[in-house]
């Protein structure tokens, strides 16, 4: 029996930018820092109906075993000043920046998410993230600043005082906490959706606490379907239990896709794209992030390392993704002796797996699923090509979803909030005049 869909999806588009997903070596592929990439990303997005296009940070270039890595050093222009240039060029999409709550002071950080509001008519949103280490705040002088249990709650009194501040365009706003003592007078413009959209990304109890009190939307890596259901279901959990509606967070997991014209022809095309980005140095530079030592002398194309993992820090600037190293090994020493698979055939096939795989009308089936049982309210799109990531994604998945009665015609609303039917939050002055 078909499945039938009665839940909307949302979908947000990530500008792939500075990470190893993206395939430089396609000739399609283009710059990750001039302009007209970002403007085709949006332009694209905005045509796909997206709610919004989001932008993550990286505060420090990142490094492994003390070397700076390549991608980095290319380039990444700063967050703020591409959603001010986006919103030129765009009318409807939302613009979503990544900002450290730990390394940002909330007066600064409130009037430039305002302005951007401002400046879009109501489309900004701030993702907040707490920055996973010491090593980020070397930038800031601060070193090791704010040890980690800390930091959520530094983030909920920036929020807080964000808030405040937003509350109270051309009025004096004092606040005294434990992390801020701010006295202002409020002069940025009032916000047309209340408040710029709050987005978090953070993965641990504390980390889902602060969402369920906070967060608007959560941008999370358990997109695959168990893991999903069992996050979203927890964090709906917390959310109750701060006193909030269900409709009052959107859950969004970062998603990558192939299509093609066939399953097969959808599969060649993703196996042929995974060995493009997992190289033979690639695979070599994960295995170091799980066994924690220097694995130069290893051969990707042999098998895994023997010995088993250690503690370390061999990456700095990047928030760890394998938490229990031993257990990962253990899972991909199995996986290769059950399949017969090489070292970076291992990595290939356990960290390059598209969540979406097939012709537009599979996939937008796959999306229509995973949303109808409540893995996620949609996804965070995550595109292997810049700029032209997401054009086939928009010509033919979008349709597809459209044809299901999942996804809208058109813009509904004008602003962030609107797209992402969140409520209007109470107590803010919304699209009134500011005094002068
Ligand atoms: C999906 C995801 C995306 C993140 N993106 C960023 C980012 O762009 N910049 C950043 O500084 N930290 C980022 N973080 C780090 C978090 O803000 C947080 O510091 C880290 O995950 C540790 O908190 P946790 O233990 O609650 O997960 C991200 C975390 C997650 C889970």
């Amino acid at each position: 029996m078909s499945e039938s869909f009665n839940r909307r999806v949302h979908l947000v588009a990530h500008f792939p930018g500075v990470n190893s997903q993206t395939v430089w070596s396609d000739p399609r592929s283009g710059s990750q820092i001039d302009f007209d990439s970002f403007r085709h990303f949006a332009q694209t997005a905005e045509r796909g109906l997206f709610d919004y296009v989001f932008l993550a940070e990286g505060l420090r270039l990142r490094e492994q075993k003390g070397q700076l890595l390549e991608l980095d050093v290319a380039g990444r222009p700063n967050t703020l000043s591409i959603l001010a240039a986006l919103a030129a060029v765009t009318e409807r999409v939302g613009l979503v920046g990544t900002l450290s709550a730990t390394f940002n002071e909330p007066v600064e950080l409130a009037r430039q998410l305002a302005s951007i509001d401002a400046l879009s008519g109501g489309r900004s949103g701030w993702n907040v993230v707490t920055s996973p280490d010491a090593f980020h705040g070397g930038n800031f002088r601060r070193g090791g600043f704010l040890p980690y249990e800390e930091r959520y709650e530094r983030a909920a009194e920036i929020v807080d005082t964000a808030k405040r501040i937003w509350a109270a365009p051309g009025e004096h706003v004092d606040v005294n906490g434990k992390h801020f003592s701010v006295s202002l007078d409020a002069n940025q413009p009032a916000s047309p959706q209340g408040h710029p959209v709050i987005v978090q990304a953070g993965d641990s109890p504390a980390g889902r606490d602060f969402a369920a009190s906070h967060a608007e939307v959560i941008f999370t890596r358990h997109g695959a379907d168990d893991a999903a259901r069992a996050f979203y279901s927890d964090v709906h959990q917390r959310l109750a239990a701060a006193g909030r509606s269900p409709e009052s967070l959107l859950i969004l997991p970062g998603a990558s896709f192939v299509l093609g014209d066939s399953e097969k022809d959808a599969a060649e095309k993703a196996a042929h794209i995974a060995s493009q980005q997992v190289s033979g140095g690639t695979a070599i530079s994960v295995l170091e992030q799980v066994w924690g030592r220097d694995l130069s002398d290893l051969d990707p194309d042999g098998p895994l390392p023997s010995f088993d993992p250690v503690e370390s820090t061999i990456r700095n600037g990047q928030v760890r993704h394998y938490p229990n190293p031993q257990a990962t090994a253990d899972e991909w020493r199995a996986k290769a002796a059950e399949e017969g698979l090489s070292a970076r055939e291992v990595v290939i096939s356990t960290t390059q797996k598209p969540a979406f795989l097939g012709t537009a009308s599979q996939v937008a089936r796959q999306i229509a699923h995973s949303v109808n049982t409540r893995a996620s309210d949609g996804f965070v799109l995550v595109p292997h090509l810049i700029p032209t990531g997401l054009d086939e994604f928009v010509d033919t998945v979008i349709p597809e979803l459209q044809d299901l009665g999942v996804y809208p015609d058109s813009y509904g609303g004008t602003t962030l909030r609107d797209h992402l039917g969140l409520p209007q939050p109470a107590g803010f002055p919304g699209s009134q005049a500011v005094p002068a």
